[in-house]
């Protein structure tokens, strides 16, 4: 079995066997190079006619081509085998081409290297030298696609270490077990919890702790990308595709190849690409837009959504069969407000990070400040407990934060102290939640009020509720 099909498989990344494709018009040559080239752990298929071959080559992807120069047509010249060089060149140039002449053929064997062929053999050839060349031959292309590939990356990709997972509380001992239990695997994990409470912090924990550390960690953001241009960010293009597209472009399925592909906000997938998305999480496949040449990758997926996919599921805008093939292990993270016990933690390591940021002498915060942060309901998480600290750390006048240069607004939940109210003020509050209460049902928020409808009415109009 091709090592590159392993995406679900757990184990250290290990390079997949070079692809050749090999093709001569004669069955016996065939089966020679076979024999000989199999026990050297490559991977071949095998082509005898021109057509077979372009075909192989528009449909899949390889790392050399070894083939005659001489079909059946045309036996002696070389002519077709050189007319189908420049076409092989002319479709992909970092493929490395090596022919096989007739002995005594060295003219032909010039003229295809003139033609850009990376090397010659002649026949009946020598195993070792054969051997030699085709295994400079791919291992070549390999580093130049790999040059290529890091390129890319280097525009990309984010620095690799590690981020600090502050994670004392109860409620977060699951996720770090989690992180250390499947981390290592190459499971593909689904990381649900609110806006900023630290999905895309795991999902860089996982990615540090696996085998896959040295290789890329890559990001797509399933948001805010309209389909067209979304496809294209995925699987990447070829020059033509569509109009803009001026150049070949990798996708991120291609730079994440050996790595981890983390696809955030996962939910905004539109469904159309959920079909593409399912079919390369499944075996590694998938074209760049434009071509119809099959590419394959072994990349891990991790997911993350702060929407429920089972809901989504439910009302039909999510795959079901993508949903089963993401959520192998899924993370829950909790939110904030259960986890208070890191809030000290949390809050002293954001200070550090903005004070050196900001050049400031802070040290640390009051017991005000401290009392404010353990009691705030921090709906927007860890991202606003890591705003609020950087705004203090701007504001701040003196060598320890204080309570309102937090500048936390009180609860948002309209439950204010009845004892600091006027009396209007209170009766505006009580309409307001009996309308809550009863779903604006009129009816039923007067009667438990123990007014009549329009009295009630008349109360709505006047609080502007
Ligand atoms: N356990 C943690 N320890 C220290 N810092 C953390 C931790 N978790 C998250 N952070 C920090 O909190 C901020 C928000 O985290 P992150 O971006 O991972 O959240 P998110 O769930 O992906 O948010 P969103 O839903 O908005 O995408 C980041 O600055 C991150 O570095
Ligand atoms: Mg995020």
């Amino acid at each position: 079995m091709p090592s590159f099909d392993r995406i679900d498989s757990a184990g250290p990344v290990d390079v997949p066997p070079p692809r050749v494709l090999i093709a001569d018009d004669q069955a016996d040559v065939l089966e020679a190079l076979r024999l000989l080239l199999k026990g050297e752990g490559y991977q071949l298929e095998s082509a005898r006619t021109p057509l077979a071959i372009l075909d192989a080559l528009e449909h899949r992807e390889f790392d050399a081509v070894l083939m005659d120069l001489n079909y059946a047509r045309d036996t002696t010249s070389g002519r077709e085998g050189l007319d189908l060089l420049s076409r092989i060149r002319a479709a992909d140039a970092t493929l490395p081409v090596v022919v096989m002449t007739a002995w005594g053929s060295v003219e032909l064997a010039v003229e295809a290297m003139r033609r850009g062929a990376r090397d010659f053999i002649q026949k009946p050839w020598e195993n070792a030298r054969l051997l030699t060349i085709l295994r400079t031959q791919t291992d070549l292309a390999r580093a130049i696609r790999r040059g290529q590939q890091l390129e890319a990356e280097n525009r990309a990709l984010r620095p690799q270490a590690g981020p600090p997972m502050i994670a004392e509380s109860p409620a977060m001992q699951p996720v770090l077990q989690l992180v250390a239990r499947v981390g290592p695997s190459d499971a593909n994990v689904l990381i649900t919890g609110e806006n900023g409470t630290g999905k895309g912090t795991v999902a860089q924990a996982l990615h540090a702790v696996s085998g896959r550390a040295g290789r890329p960690l890559v990001t797509v953001n399933a948001g805010g990308l309209s389909e067209g241009i979304f496809e294209s960010e995925l699987f990447g293009h070829v020059k033509g595709a569509f109009t803009d597209a001026k150049v070949d472009r990798v996708g991120r399925f291609e730079l994440a190849d050996g790595g981890t592909l983390f696809l955030d906000e996962i939910a905004n997938v539109p469904p159309n690409l959920q079909a593409k998305l399912l079919r390369v999480v499944e075996t590694g496949e998938f074209e760049r837009v434009g071509s119809s040449r099959t590419r394959r990758v072994a990349v891990r997926i991790l997911s993350a959504t702060n929407a429920s996919l089972t809901d989504e599921v439910g009302s039909g805008r999510f795959r079901q069969d993508l949903l089963f093939r993401l959520n192998t292990i899924e993370i829950l993270l909790p939110p904030l407000r259960d986890r208070r016990e890191d809030i000290p933690a949390l809050a002293a390591h954001f200070l550090r990070q903005h004070v050196r940021r900001y050049r400031k002498a802070l040290h640390g915060f009051d017991s005000g400040a401290m009392q404010a942060l353990l009691s705030h309901p921090w709906p927007g998480n860890i991202r606003e407990l890591d705003h609020a600290v950087e705004r203090a750390v701007l504001m701040a006048q003196d060598t320890v934060v204080r309570a309102p240069e937090l500048g936390l607004r009180p609860d948002r939940d309209p439950s204010p102290r009845i004892e600091d109210m006027s009396l209007e003020e209170v009766e505006g509050f009580l309409v307001r939640k009996a309308m809550a209460r009863f779903d604006g049902n009129v009816s039923q928020a007067a009667k438990a009020l123990g007014l009549s409808r329009s009295a009630l009415y008349r109360r709505l109009q006047r609080f502007g509720s």
